[in-house]
């Protein structure tokens, strides 16, 4: 790969710098053992809200750390960080806003340490495919010394109903600088129990899973299948990437964000992705989720808004497996 996004992580010290006092120095270092939560970072996005599910439904005691939390935490402050560390056993490392921007290596190197220095075993990062900043993430959390897992995951089928393209879905109109490479998008439900079993099983420590879906699909294959499923007029329009930013820019979207989209798309979207792996498989033992359900699910819980078809032509599944709730 080459080049480097053109955007960096919001303003602030840097972590080496303003992490400053560290847990260590605390009296009475580390929690109780019985009672120490997992720590959840993200854990009210896509992938966290289910991981942090999961494990309050095993009756696992969770801290959430993002910046609503409490207390709150904030990638682009430090001083924030060490609240949420004291204490906790696990992590499930989730960075904000993508593993690819400037900083994002020494943030997770620095975060990671922390952890470490403050008895947080186990490590379980999101990462993401085909990327060198996302592979030199992984690095610094296997050289942290605690038991990691590395979760190095496809695009999520909820990036079309809780992230940024769900009003594009919406609108009918999903106009992304994507042309024809497959992508095996994976559920985020799938990565949560890959998550939660890497952080409360043995044998998941030491091992890098790569999660994708059962299919390649390309974006036209997947804006198709949710106008079936939903029976509305949704198509897919590849765009340039230069008309792409110039269409978010219009619609008010800030230059960091429309910076970092486009450049994942160019690096990315190239078909280097466009493979299936077993992650899924090798990790829970049984198949990953497919798209098509997940489209069902969605479509019956009217994220996309009512469907046109009947109801029996929607979907032939009885009962959504959950509902899905847009966040973003
Ligand atoms: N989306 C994908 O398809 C995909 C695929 C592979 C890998 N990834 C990786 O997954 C990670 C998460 O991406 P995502 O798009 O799925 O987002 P997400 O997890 O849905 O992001 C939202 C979460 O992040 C928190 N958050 C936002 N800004 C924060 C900040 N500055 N500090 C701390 N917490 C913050 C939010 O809570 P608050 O608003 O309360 O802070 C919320 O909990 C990224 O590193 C990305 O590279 C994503």
């Amino acid at each position: 790969m080459t080049g480097s996004p053109p955007t960096g992580r919001r303003g602030g010290p840097s972590p080496a710098r303003a992490v400053g006092r560290r847990l260590g120095d605390r009296p009475g270092r580390g929690a109780p053992t019985i009672a120490r939560p997992i720590l959840v970072l993200g854990g009210t996005g896509k992938t966290g809200r289910r991981v942090a599910e999961r494990l309050r439904t095993l009756g696992l005691p969770v801290r959430i750390g993002s910046r609503s939390g409490d207390p709150p935490f904030d990638w682009d402050l430090p001083h924030t960080w060490p609240n949420v560390v004291w204490g906790a056993r696990a992590a499930y490392v989730t960075f904000q806003p993508d593993l690819a921007v400037p900083g994002a290596v020494e943030a997770v190197r620095e975060f990671a340490a922390l952890a470490r220095e403050n008895d947080v075993r186990r490590i379980v990062l999101l990462s993401g495919r085909g990327e060198e900043g996302a592979e030199n993430v992984e690095q610094a959390v296997r050289e942290s010394g605690a038991e990691w897992t590395i979760l190095r995951s496809a695009w999520f089928h909820q990036n079309f109903s809780e992230g940024y393209l769900v009003d594009a879905v919406r609108e009918g109109d999903v106009a992304l600088p994507v042309a024809y490479a497959g992508e095996p998008f994976v559920d985020a439900d799938d990565v949560a129990e890959v998550a939660v079993a890497a952080l409360t099983e043995d044998g998941h420590a030491g091992r890098l899973y790569e999660l994708t879906g059962p299919r390649l699909l390309t974006f036209a294959d997947a804006v198709e299948e949710i106008a079936e499923a939903t029976g509305r007029d949704v198509r897919f329009r590849p765009v340039s990437s230069l008309a792409y930013a110039a269409e978010l820019e219009a619609a008010g979207v800030a230059p960091a964000f429309i910076s970092l989209v486009t450049y994942l798309f160019r690096e990315v979207m190239d078909g280097r992705n466009a493979w299936l792996a077993d992650g899924v498989q090798r990790a829970l033992g049984r198949a990953p989720r497919d798209f098509r359900d997940y489209v069902r699910r969605t479509a019956m819980a009217g994220v996309w808004g009512p469907s046109a078809a009947a109801p029996g032509e929607t979907v032939g599944v009885t009962e959504p497996t959950a509902v899905e709730t847009p966040v973003g």
